[in-house]
């Protein structure tokens, strides 16, 4: 593992990690994990004391953990859910995590829970909206947020800025940090014709504390986020590039679906250290037009467990 201060949040990089998913938990309690670090679905931990707890407090004491949530609804119109804030902060005195991230979207309104990452209008006003929300959960967590950009379906003809320069802003006004999905700018890319180089070139590099690789699935017009498929080479392109442009940043591979034997899943994650000689794998997206797939698209929210 390598340890090393690459971004201004002053955050290390933790080198190649994978989620810890329940498919894979008696595994990881007999066998060494092999990979440097584990990201948890944060709601799964929150106020679950059962097995699934036993196993996060085995994986914390011997890798370092990150906490991804998917409810934190930074976006949203609705208050900040303080509820939801403490009980995070709770697991986070439990886990220690290296640090907390969520996603750039909202997850519902009006205390409904829509259960998906919903795009928001890129305006200076919903600018101006998030950064006070983001400098309010950061005052709370008593430590820096970190933000992943969505893969995205729509967009809204209000929008004024391009979601780069959103995060750019954002990153500005916080002080907050970024979590650069590769696979979600290549599928929001293709879904709204913008070159995703181009995208990664202007984010703010320093912000970036770790990135997320996954494969998509092509279902005819739109390029669905699956985390079902291994990491197609376009991808790997937009990886090698975005570590190059920040220094090299921790790597978490995305499987949600589908989910492989263990040592399948650290096959395809160590991949990442051949991209980085320049061996990029010769990988095609995964092409499906079934209407299941298209109609129930696999998302972070989805993973959802309580067990
Ligand atoms: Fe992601």
């Amino acid at each position: 593992m390598s340890i090393t201060d690459s971004n201004r949040l002053g955050l290390p990089n933790l080198g190649l990690g994978l989620g810890l998913r329940s498919r894979h938990y008696d595994y990881l309690l007999k066998n060494d994990p092999v990979v440097d670090w584990f990201e948890i679905i944060s709601e799964n931990y929150m106020n679950n004391f059962g097995f699934s707890r036993h196993v996060l407090e085995h994986i914390a004491s011997i890798r370092p953990v990150v906490m991804h949530g998917v409810s934190m609804s930074i976006g949203s119109s609705d208050p900040l859910n303080m509820e939801y804030l403490r009980q995070l902060k709770e697991l986070a005195a439990f886990v220690k995590p290296a640090w907390i991230s969520d996603h750039l979207c909202w997850t519902g309104v009006a205390h409904m829970n829509t259960h998906d990452l919903l795009p928001l209008p890129l305006t200076l006003e919903s600018l101006q909206h998030v950064s006070e929300r983001v400098n309010r959960v950061q005052d709370f967590l008593q430590r820096p947020l970190v933000l992943e950009n969505p893969s995205t379906y729509m967009e809204f003809s209000d929008s004024t800025l391009h979601e780069w320069e959103f995060l750019s802003e954002l990153v500005e006004r916080t002080g907050c940090g970024l979590l650069l999905d590769v696979n979600n700018v290549f599928v929001s890319g293709h879904n709204h014709g913008f070159d995703p180089e181009f995208y990664i070139r202007n984010i703010p590099h320093k912000a970036v504390v770790q990135i997320h690789i996954a494969g998509p699935t092509d279902c005819g017009e739109l390029l669905i986020d699956t985390h079902d498929q291994p990491v197609p080479t376009a991808v790997w392109h937009l990886y090698r590039l975005a570590q190059q442009l920040t220094g090299g940043v921790s790597t978490l591979l995305e499987w949600d679906a589908n989910i492989p034997d263990y040592p399948e899943m650290v096959i395809e994650v160590e991949k990442a250290k051949r991209v980085m000689n320049g061996e990029v794998p010769e990988v095609p997206v995964f092409q499906s037009y079934q209407a299941d797939v298209i109609s129930n698209p696999v998302d972070h929210q989805m993973q959802v467990q309580h067990e």
